[in-house]
């Protein structure tokens, strides 16, 4: 998020991410949206008792998505009280920060991020601190699963209509956008530049199964690589 310290982002800049966030995607449309892309990395087939843990999980639409295929031992982590309010169900989820994990050893199946590393304030040292832990806590048998921005086509795009105002005006969704990236700019942008150093920790961490980059997103699912 925008400020003189990205590691310290302010109250109001907090609050005002937050805003654009919860106005960007009704909770359908985005249980709608982490549906496609579970299934499409194969999550009907996952074992249904797995313990996932939703990272950065925001207001809990991962999570949603998670309960519609079948999936009922899901927890969920964030920094943001006010976010994990908004949840529309009584599912379980922590206050936490993903970089220290208050889960125990090898005791996870699943792990997903879907839009939470790229507002780590610094890369790679943030990413790492949350990978490792990811690694520490998942089984011998689990499996990561990520999405977040990446620099395609696509995305440029998105971003030179991002500044246009007109365009703002009349699509709601791109303004809500727009005002994200906005607040997120430091740590949005560090993440976007740094692509190769992204893959280079991701793969130190997890033996790779899956990668796909397309429409302004990497998508991401490894294995924890076995000592
Ligand atoms: C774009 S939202 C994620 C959306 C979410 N995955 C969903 O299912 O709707 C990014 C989230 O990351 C959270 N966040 C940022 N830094 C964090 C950290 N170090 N640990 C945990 N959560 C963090 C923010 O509070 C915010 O809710």
């Amino acid at each position: 998020m925008t400020s003189a310290d990205p590691a310290n982002p302010s109250a109001s800049a907090v609050e005002a991410w937050e805003a654009a966030y919860l106005r960007f995607e009704s909770p359908a449309a985005e249980e709608r949206k982490f549906l496609r892309r579970l299934t499409s990395v194969g999550a009907r087939h996952w074992r249904r008792d797995a313990l996932i843990l939703d990272l950065f999980c925001g207001r809990g639409g991962g999570a949603r998505a998670l309960y519609r295929l079948g999936f009922d031992n899901v927890v969920g982590l964030d920094l943001s009280p006010r976010l994990l309010r908004e949840r529309a169900d009584s599912s379980s989820c922590l206050v936490a920060d993903c970089r220290e994990l208050p889960v125990a050893a090898g005791s996870v199946d699943i792990a997903v991020v879907q839009g939470g590393l790229h507002h780590l304030p610094t890369i790679p040292e943030d990413l790492s601190a949350v990978l490792s832990e990811v690694a520490r806590t998942l089984r011998p048998s689990g499996l990561l699963f990520v999405v977040e921005p990446w620099r395609t086509p696509f995305l440029n795009i998105v971003h030179r209509a991002c500044d246009i105002p007109l365009a703002r005006r009349v699509v709601g969704k791109l303004d809500a956008l727009a005002t994200m990236i906005e607040y997120e700019r430091d740590t949005y942008e560090a993440w976007l530049r740094s692509g190769p150093v992204i893959l280079d920790e991701l793969d130190r961490h997890f033996e790779r199964r899956h990668i796909r980059r397309r429409w302004g997103k990497l998508y991401y699912l490894g294995s924890p690589r076995i000592a």
